[in-house]
């Protein structure tokens, strides 16, 4: 029952709240998140989660608001997963998986095969001899335990690197030397086996802009997506990780147009998998004029890749600077240690960038797929 003075108390916090101020902080959640921005035009936004994030309430509270689709940063990697040749540890990568499915969100692994973070024991373990049965026995453990929890699994990472000189332009990366150019099909057939629900994507960087290096990356990395479609290899979908950067003069136009045609001519859907915006080269310490030029190449490339609706989903390589991998590359530690990177679309203090809106502004306004 209601007593007279907590009537009257009531009635007084009623009377305070309305004369107070209305934030003016925009309303960036529910319908206004980028989620649903992107779901109301056939979809999917996500983000690269590390493990330790899951930890900050800050972070998962945002991830939650905001995002459908994650992918572990790290977490399902050959070395991370593999602390010895007989042991796996998926500790972190269970715990984003379980994370994902009871916040329906869905989930992209990255990856089986890469020339990067490979664990300690390989060079002295893997030979020639075994490599083929180390290669198969990993993704069909890992693909197996995941089997239809995982959207789309990046099978091979950055298998393309023309300056290496070699047949093809492929990578001298170790599963080249020790296997040969049949590790990619043995590596997609095996996946397919091991989990028929995940699309199976190559996942490839550095194809995106309107320059020679790039252009040069783009023709060697859809000849081989050519040849392996040839040969029957079950691959669904290509991975354009997109780091670009602000400040560097990079443009994106009909390199990147074709590029998404021609995988699409191929039958496959395109995801864009690591977005982020490197704004080393951006002169000043002036961090609003910063985040401005930052979220002006997340418009103006947005504006170009979500043309094709072959282009499925959209990921950040992260959510808030605060955590950005771009804070450690070695150029930048060395270069411009006290300027941290604001490459994202949450500043460190997940308050929304520019960038924020500058992203949800290009899923709203997207083709609908
Ligand atoms: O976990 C260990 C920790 O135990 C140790 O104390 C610490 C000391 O160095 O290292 C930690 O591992 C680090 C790992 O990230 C987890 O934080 C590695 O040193 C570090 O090299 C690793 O960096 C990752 C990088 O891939 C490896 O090349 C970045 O977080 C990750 O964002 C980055 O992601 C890649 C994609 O997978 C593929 N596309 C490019 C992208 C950026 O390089």
């Amino acid at each position: 029952m209601t007593t007279r003075r907590t009537f009257l108390n009531q009635s007084a916090l009623a009377a305070c709240a309305l004369a107070l101020p209305v934030t003016a902080e925009p309303t960036i959640t529910g319908s206004q998140s980028l989620k649903a921005q992107a779901h109301k035009r056939g979809l999917l936004a996500g983000c690269a989660v590390g493990a330790a994030n899951l930890r900050e309430p800050d972070f998962t509270q945002v991830l939650i608001d905001q995002y459908s689709l994650v992918v572990p940063e790290n977490a399902l990697k050959f070395g991370p997963l593999r602390p010895s040749p007989t042991e796996y540890n998926f500790a972190d990568a269970d715990a984003l998986v379980n994370f994902a499915h009871d916040h329906k969100m869905k989930v992209r692994g990255h990856n089986f095969v890469w020339h990067e973070q490979l664990p300690a024991w390989f060079a002295a373990t893997v030979t020639k001899e075994n490599a083929k049965q180390i290669l198969t026995t990993h993704i069909q453990t890992v693909a197996s335990r995941y089997k239809g929890k995982i959207q789309s699994w990046d099978v091979v990472n950055e298998a393309i690197n023309p300056s290496d000189g070699l047949p093809d332009s492929l990578r001298h990366s170790p599963w080249l030397q020790l296997i040969g150019p049949e590790y990619l099909e043995l590596a997609y057939r095996t996946a397919r086996q091991a989990d028929p629900h995940a699309k199976l994507t190559y996942n490839e960087y550095g194809i995106e802009n309107e320059n020679e290096a790039d252009r040069t990356k783009r023709a060697a990395t859809l000849d081989l997506l050519k040849r392996l479609k040839a040969a029957n290899v079950p691959i669904d979908a290509l991975g354009i990780q997109s780091h670009i950067s602000a400040g560097s003069g990079q443009t994106w136009g009909n390199g990147l147009r074709d590029l998404i045609a021609g995988a699409q001519s191929l039958g496959l859907e395109v995801y864009l998998t690591e977005l982020d915006v490197n704004d080393d080269a951006v002169l000043g310490d002036d961090t609003a004029a910063r985040d401005q030029q930052v979220a002006a190449v997340y418009r103006d490339y947005l504006a170009v890749a979500l043309e094709n609706r072959a282009v499925k989903s959209v990921l950040t390589w992260g959510i808030t600077d605060r955590h950005s991998w771009l804070n450690e590359v070695k150029s930048h530690r060395e270069k411009m240690p006290n300027r941290p990177q604001r490459p994202l679309p949450f500043d460190p203090d997940y308050k929304p960038a520019p960038a924020f809106f500058a992203l949800r502004d290009a899923l709203a306004h997207a083709p609908h797929r």
